[in-house]
């Protein structure tokens, strides 16, 4: 279990991502996979009221909607569910009228009283932060929310986030969540990680298989035959540098006897300040990876060879 930057959160160190449900899984494979996660060990799920609004003739709030008619069925124990606000088509941003209206309809989709992690989705400049963090506050301090959480923002960003809430007196940030992985580090390692140390912090990093590249099912950045919504997003990754990484992990996963997906999961836990990587899984048969790659321990000179064979060079200040 893992701890959520200075909240009560204490979950299992790898949470299920939610954008599947309603988009690439429909109800009845969403509560497989939701089934298959928590029987396994699973506790933490991610979504966001937009999840998956892009998706023609969906409104948005689907994969809320399917979590909370999931969560009314199966009444689990100990389930923490982390969303997010400012994208969804009729809430767009984060004026404080705006989040609160967007908790409101993301608490009546999931069938909670309480939202445990209430994530600002992306950064709404249009906006006074003070506004923004004030309505966060307000949702906690009203019970609607119980930690407030941040993603996509900037290094800047955040610490101007962590100072409005210390002058106000309210509570700070307890997770920022970035795209972070094997194949896209450097932004992230300069900039977010050492700000998440500073204030304690927890990342929680989505795209934690590059939409399926880290499994090591794209061996060639030419997509060919494969029919998921994510495979470009993922082939790009499979140049001569990138298939160098996947021959790493296989190598050091079979050690393990682990996969590369489990693997590539494991590095992330590694890295400081991560608390739990996001996955998401379209079927059954995905989830046990995941599930390993939140139990898989790497010795340091497995990570060493990880972070050299993915090596990035620091910008210049
Ligand atoms: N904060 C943000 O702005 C933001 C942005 C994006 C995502 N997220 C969050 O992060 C979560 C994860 O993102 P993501 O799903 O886009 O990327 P991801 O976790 O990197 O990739 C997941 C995809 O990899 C494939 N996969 C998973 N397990 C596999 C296995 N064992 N073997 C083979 N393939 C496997 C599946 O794709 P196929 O269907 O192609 O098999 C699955 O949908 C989302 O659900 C969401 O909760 C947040």
């Amino acid at each position: 279990m893992t701890r959520i930057g200075h909240s009560d959160l204490d979950v299992f160190p790898l949470s299920l991502g939610g954008n599947v449900f309603g988009w690439t899984a429909d109800r009845d494979a969403s509560f497989a996979v939701l089934d298959a996660f928590v029987d396994g060990g699973g506790d933490f799920i991610d979504t966001a009221d937009v999840y998956s609004a892009w998706v023609p003739g969906n409104p948005g709030g689907v994969s809320e909607r399917i979590i909370g008619e999931w969560l009314a069925s199966r009444k689990p124990e100990g389930v923490v569910v982390a969303t997010k606000v400012s994208q969804h088509p009729e809430f767009t941003g984060l004026s404080a009228s705006n989040v609160r209206k967007a908790a409101e309809a993301s608490l009546g989709r999931l069938g909670v009283d309480t939202i445990d992690l209430y994530y600002a989705h992306y950064d709404d400049e249009s906006v006074p932060l003070e506004e923004t963090v004030g309505a966060f506050a307000q949702l906690v301090a009203d019970g609607l929310v119980r930690h407030v959480a941040v993603s996509n923002y900037t290094a800047e960003r955040i610490r101007e986030w962590v100072e409005i809430a210390r002058r106000t007196g309210v509570d700070l940030p307890v997770a920022v969540q970035p795209h972070y992985n094997l194949v896209h580090r450097n932004d992230v390692e300069q900039t977010i990680i050492p700000v998440a140390e500073e204030f304690g912090l927890s990342l929680v990093p989505y795209y934690s298989l590059a939409s399926g590249f880290l499994t090591g099912k794209y061996r060639s950045v030419d997509v060919g035959g494969q029919t998921s919504p994510r495979a470009s997003g993922a082939a790009k990754y499979a140049t001569e540098a990138g298939l160098r990484i996947i021959d790493t992990l296989e190598e050091i996963g079979d050690a393990h006897g682990a996969s590369i997906a489990a693997t590539s999961l494991a590095w992330l836990r590694a890295q400081p300040t991560v608390a739990a990587p996001i996955a998401s899984a379209r079927t059954v048969e995905q989830v046990p990876d995941l599930l390993a790659g939140g139990r898989l321990e790497l010795a340091s000179d497995e990570v060493d060879a990880l972070n050299r064979v993915s090596e990035w060079t620091p910008a210049k200040a």
